[in-house]
Order: C-alpha cells, then structure tokens, then sequence
C-alpha cells in the first residue's frame, strides 16, 4: 500500500451541513480519515455573490491541502454549484468531487413521470448547475426548482426534525413548536412543487437532511426524496477504489475544525453527525 492511502480525506462546507456527508462518507469507508472544516465565520454561504463563493471555496480548500488530503469533496451544494471547475483548474492532480452530480444522477434514475424538483440555496437555485447536470443527463427531464433560503439559519441553530433529536424527552414542548414552524416553512416552500407533480425532489444542500422527515411529510410518501449526501460517499468509494487509493489501515481519525465558535459547532454538530463531537479546533484560514 502507497503512503498516499493512509492521508485523509478532506471536507469542507459553510458550516454544520456537511457533516451529513462525512456522516455517510464514515458510515460506508470506516477507514477512511477525515479531515472536516466548517466555514462557521462566514456561513451562509447561499446569499454570496459567485465570486465570493469561489474565493471562500479556495481559500478552504487551501487550508485542508496543508493537510495532506488524498482527496476533496465539497460538501456544499452552494460551492459545488459555482467553484467545482476552478477548483479543479486551480489544484490539478487533486481527486475533488462535489455535491451536485451525485445527486443530479440519483433523479434521473429515480424519477419515473421525468419531473424532479430541486430545493436549495437562493445561489445554488440561481447557478442553474443541477438542471443542467440533470438536462446533460436526460434532456427530457423537466426541473422544477425553488430556492429554500430560511431552512439553513434554523438547521444552523438546531432546528432540526425529530430524527436528529437526541434527547427526546427533554425540551419537549420546545422541539414540538420547532418542528410546527418548521412544518409551515416547508409547506410554504414546498406546496408549488407538490403542485407541479415532481415524482422526485432532491434536498440540494447538504444541510437539509437535517429536516429531511418534515420535507417528506410535506411532500408525502409517493416522491421519492434524494439526499445527496448518500450519493456522494457512493461516488467516493468508486474514485477511491479506481485510483487504488482505499485505505486499509483500521486505525482512521475525525478531525473538525472551524473558522468560528467551537461551542455551537460541538453541539449541533453532534446532532447531524449522531455522535458527540469532541475535537473542534477554531483555525484562522486567511
Ligand atoms: N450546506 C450548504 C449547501 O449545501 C449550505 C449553504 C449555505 O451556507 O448557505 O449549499
């Protein structure tokens, strides 16, 4: 085994989001070590001009390269959508897989009537990326999207569903009337694509799993949601094993660090990843 299989794996996003990667990546590659940065200073990255995006994009994945990571996934859907090519201009050799092709293949094949929707950042909506990831694909594909600003500040403050509430019985009354707020958000921003028929409906940012149970609530048990973060660690594994590049060594670590408060980090981060996250170190990237 090359020296090279043993580096980590680096992921960054605006913040908490991408752990639902990482959660999935860990979940199918054990390991597999990660290195996570979150962009906590400057989340969200969803109202950022384009070349905002790509700056914040680069200057991240400047810091996880210091690091000597083997391969890059962009857990934003926001960076994905604007920074993939030039990252991949930029750091040449560098294996980077984004967020948005993973998920844009899932709909093709999962939509049966071609009628997917898309649900994201106001910037991830204005790219276009996923209906042209989706058009290259299959071109007969309708895509109906809707920009779904406010669910980033709420996950980001641990408004989540009730699949990522640790503790249920505490706070009780607290997380019900979350949830209903959540629930009338979701309905707010989901009733015109219930309308429009899609039989798909893919969560384009990687914070929403979070509020994955209410979003299928909304859009009822027939549409098929597609979380991209299960894509994506799919895509992983098949770039890893085709470059030889797995790791073999069971000894992998998790490290996260962040470009702001530790605290907030450790204790909604704890809620997506399922487990308490220990290890934050807050890093200054520029
Ligand atoms: N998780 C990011 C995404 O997938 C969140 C965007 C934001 O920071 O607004 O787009």
């Amino acid at each position: 085994m090359k020296t090279i299989n043993n580096q980590p794996i680096g992921i960054f996003d605006s913040g908490v989001g991408g752990l639902t990667v990482l959660k999935e990546i860990h979940k199918l590659l054990p390991n597999e070590s990660i290195i996570y940065l979150g962009d906590t200073a400057r989340v969200p990255y969803g109202n950022k001009s384009k070349d905002t995006i790509i700056r914040y994009s680069i200057e991240n994945t400047k810091f996880l390269l210091k690091h000597k990571i083997k391969l890059l996934v962009v857990a934003c859907n926001t960076s994905s959508s604007y920074a993939i090519n030039v990252l991949q201009k930029l750091f040449r050799g560098l294996h980077i897989i984004g967020v948005v092709i993973p998920g844009a293949k899932a709909a093709v094949e999962k939509t049966k009537n071609n009628r997917v929707g898309i649900i994201g950042t106001k910037a991830t909506i204005r790219s276009n990326a996923y209906t042209k990831a989706i058009k290259k694909l299959n071109k007969n594909v309708e895509v109906i999207s809707q920009a779904t600003p406010l669910f980033v500040p709420l996950i980001e403050e641990g408004w989540v569903d009730k699949v990522y509430s640790i503790d249920r019985h505490s706070d009780y009354y607290r997380r019900v009337s979350h949830e209903n707020i959540l629930r009338q958000l979701a309905a707010e921003y989901l009733t015109p694509l219930k309308k429009a028929n899609v039989d798909v409906l893919v969560l384009g940012c990687t914070h929403y799993p979070a509020i994955k149970s209410v979003i299928q609530d909304i859009m009822g048990r027939d549409v098929c949601i597609i979380d991209s973060s299960e894509e994506t660690a799919k895509t992983v594994k098949e770039v890893l094993q085709k470059q030889s590049l797995l790791n073999a060594n069971k000894k992998s670590h998790l490290k996260f660090y962040v470009t702001d408060d530790v605290v907030s980090f450790k204790a909604i981060g704890s809620l997506l990843l399922g487990k308490k996250i220990k290890d934050v170190k807050k890093v200054n990237i520029y």
